[in-house]
């Protein structure tokens, strides 16, 4: 059973495949070709955390394939009342084609997982968001962007910088990562990262100055300060990343046609201001819509996997 909890656990060839089924599918509906991938499968979808991008593109995802997607909030199903992990995914598992969680601790996906009779996606936990870069790569090959990809990552070590770190490492691509001090990512991670490298041949720096980062990248990209469950910590987060707003001055460091990425929501004036949020490098809109297409290759993908 293949599940895509993490870019971890997929090859580069993968990865690559999965990317470019998804630009085939979304090719094909714009050209007004309809095709049911996965009839009258169903995606049931977990959420104990908010999302405007990953329930939208999903539910709509599933439909364009001819299934039908559940959502499923942990305020309305018995897990938020305290049901095992494990019994609710032998029970939902036992009901639906695939399931999709979004979710804290990235042991509760696994658990879950390791008692599903049928895939599993991340949709987002506090370590990895493994579906957001497959829509982010998908658009940078769109926009032919992937030559010489050096890539900086200003902001929070958070589970977007985990996730850029798998997908560089596992690519070979070049990855600069520019963190506050005591915001740094997780250590088990980049030593993984740091091992995909060697295999890969990918490049990855990691600063505490931003202007070091962006020096020549080709992508800049960044993410909100405070993650979904570190509301708490906004205002002292704030302060402790002052200068790392991806601003004109900071962009100015970057290459010259170098394009701005973000997974959204945006904070604007936090970590990015509003002049590089809609200013021509900036491609998040596009990356925000490849959230359906990438994620509809991969559910197709995934369904085929499975089957043969
Ligand atoms: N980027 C992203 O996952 O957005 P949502 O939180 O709106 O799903
Ligand atoms: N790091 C952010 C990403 C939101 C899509 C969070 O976890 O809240």
């Amino acid at each position: 059973m293949r599940h895509f909890l993490s870019l971890k656990d997929y090859t580069k060839q993968e990865i690559l495949e999965i990317i470019s089924l998804g630009i085939e599918i979304k090719n094909e509906l714009k050209s007004g070709e309809i095709n049911s991938y996965m009839p009258n499968k169903t995606l049931a979808m977990i959420f104990e955390k908010s999302s405007t991008r990953t329930r939208v593109s999903f539910e709509t995802g599933i439909y364009q394939l001819g299934g039908h997607g559940l959502f499923l909030s942990n305020r309305d199903i018995h897990l938020g009342r305290g049901e095992p992990v494990k019994d609710t995914a032998r029970v939902i598992s036992s009901m639906n084609d695939m399931v999709m969680i979004r979710t804290f601790k990235h042991s509760m996906i696994e658990e879950f997982a390791s008692y599903s009779k049928v895939p599993v996606i991340n949709g987002l936990t506090d370590s990895y968001h493994p579906v957001q870069l497959l829509a982010d790569y998908m658009t940078l090959v769109e926009h032919k962007h992937t030559d010489n990809l050096k890539v900086a990552y200003v902001g929070d070590g958070n589970n977007m910088t985990h996730s850029w770190l798998m997908l560089a490492s596992k690519l070979g691509f070049e990855l600069r990562v520019a963190t506050p001090k005591g915001y740094e990512c997780d250590a088990d991670i980049l030593a993984l990262a740091e091992k995909f490298a060697k295999e890969s041949g990918a490049k990855i720096s990691i600063y505490n100055d931003p202007v070091k980062a962006v020096k020549d990248a080709t992508v800049v990209t960044t993410d909100t300060w405070a993650s979904m469950g570190q509301e708490d910590e906004k205002e002292q987060r704030i302060k402790d990343f002052k200068g790392y707003k991806v601003d004109d001055k900071l962009m100015s460091y970057a290459d010259k046609d170098a394009l701005f990425l973000h997974c959204l929501p945006a904070y604007r004036e936090q970590e990015v201001s509003e002049s590089v949020l809609e200013s021509t490098k900036s491609i998040v809109f596009d990356e925000a819509e490849n959230r359906l297409h990438a994620q509809k290759g991969l559910m197709v993908w995934l369904d085929r996997k499975n089957r043969s």
